[in-house]
């Protein structure tokens, strides 16, 4: 793991002073309250429950992107404290903090350790505003494992007056030891009902004409990322502009998505299935011209032979290690056209 941590989703820029109509819609809608996140009802039961006796545990959330982790934690800290006292009470670190061994010695040893500051009557009245801070840690799974291992003594320490939320995406790359001094809540990939209903109500509200099959195309794309779906959504929106009176299409989607069209995949399943090497060499040496991605190529021949019943076990299994294979390699950096070129022809030697 790294020291420098170089892809924050959300940098740190103060979103609330932005006037709505130049927010990306991903922030614009945001769920504010608990309320408003979808899908993940055992999470927020529980967090509700907690807010309504004030007593907070360390919590650890995790799960795949998109999917709220940062928008409950931010929802959470608003209804605890309300919007003055979440300045004085809440620390955020995310990735694009520098967040290595030494800052959790100090700044976030500084900021637990602090008393904590009196609430107004106003916010008492409106606000449970129980009597501790909230550290939270933001896409802690990019933190070194040392820095990890320096927060153990700090949460223990200081509990009286501070409550640890860390937030991953992997939550094996969170030391035991800090596992353990958390509740966990388990955050799910969005299910199709709640994606749509929430993708149709953006699109409803920013007034953006659709194709049902193009927003189903969108759902299937994203999988259950709810970042991917809007910031879709907006791309097709944009690129229609706004006076055009046509609807957003299921092509028009897969598209912007860089998927290769069902056709060429289709085109290219039949050469590899005749075995002709140099017919192989060929395509994809015309394959490669257009610039589609590999790795959205391995996916979609996934998406093509697994769920196929022209194929049998044994071919699917082959395939399959195949596809990994090739995954694995493309992630470390290998050459994208020699790789194609190597799992084509290599599916072209399995026989069906
Ligand atoms: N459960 C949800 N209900 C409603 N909107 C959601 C939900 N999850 C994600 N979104 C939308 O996606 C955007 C990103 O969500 P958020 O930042 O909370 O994801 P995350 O789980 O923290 O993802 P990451 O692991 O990538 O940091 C939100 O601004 C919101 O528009
Ligand atoms: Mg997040």
């Amino acid at each position: 793991m790294f020291e420098g941590f170089g892809g924050s989703k959300r940098r740190k820029v103060n979103l609330e002073d932005e006037p709505e109509h130049a927010k990306p819609w991903v922030e614009k809608y945001r769920p504010r309250k608990l309320d408003d996140v979808a899908a993940q009802e055992h999470a927020i039961t529980v967090l509700k429950r907690t807010l309504s006796s004030a007593n907070l545990p360390h919590m650890l959330f995790y799960g795949p992107p998109g999917t709220g982790k940062t928008s409950t934690i931010l929802a959470l800290t608003k209804e605890l404290y309300g919007p003055e006292l979440c300045k004085s009470r809440v620390l955020e670190l995310n990735a694009s903090d520098e967040r290595g061994i030494s800052i959790v010695r100090e700044k976030v040893k500084n900021f637990a350790r602090l008393t904590v500051s009196k609430p107004s009557k106003d916010d008492l009245e409106r606000y449970p505003c129980p009597p501790y801070k909230i550290i939270v840690l933001d896409e802690a799974d990019s933190m070194t494992a040392d820095a990890q291992s320096a927060l153990r003594r700090t949460m223990e320490t200081y509990s009286t007056v501070t409550r640890f939320c860390l937030i991953c995406n992997y939550v094996t790359r969170i030391i035991d030891p800090l596992a353990s001094r958390c509740s966990k809540f388990r955050f799910k990939s969005l299910d199709e009902v709640n994606a749509m209903s929430r993708l149709k109500e953006i699109a409803q509200k920013e007034a953006v004409p659709y194709q049902e099959d193009a927003m189903h195309r969108i759902l299937e794309i994203s999988s259950g990322d709810m970042r991917k779906a809007i910031t879709l959504l907006q791309s097709a929106a944009k690129r229609l502009g706004f006076e055009n009176l046509e609807k957003i299409t299921a092509q028009e989607v897969e598209e912007l998505a860089g998927l290769v069209p069902a056709l060429v995949v289709q085109e290219m399943v039949e050469i590899v299935s005749k075995g002709n090497i140099n017919d192989i060499i060929d395509y994809v040496s015309e394959f490669v011209k257009n610039g589609w991605s590999a790795v959205t190529l391995l996916n979609q021949l996934h998406e093509y032979y697994i769920p196929s019943d022209e194929y049998g076990t044994e071919f699917k299994n082959r395939i399959s290690l195949l596809l990994f294979d090739a995954d694995a390699k493309l992630s470390n950096g290998t050459n994208e056209h020699l790789q194609i070129l190597n799992l084509l022809v290599q599916i072209s030697q399995v026989s069906t």
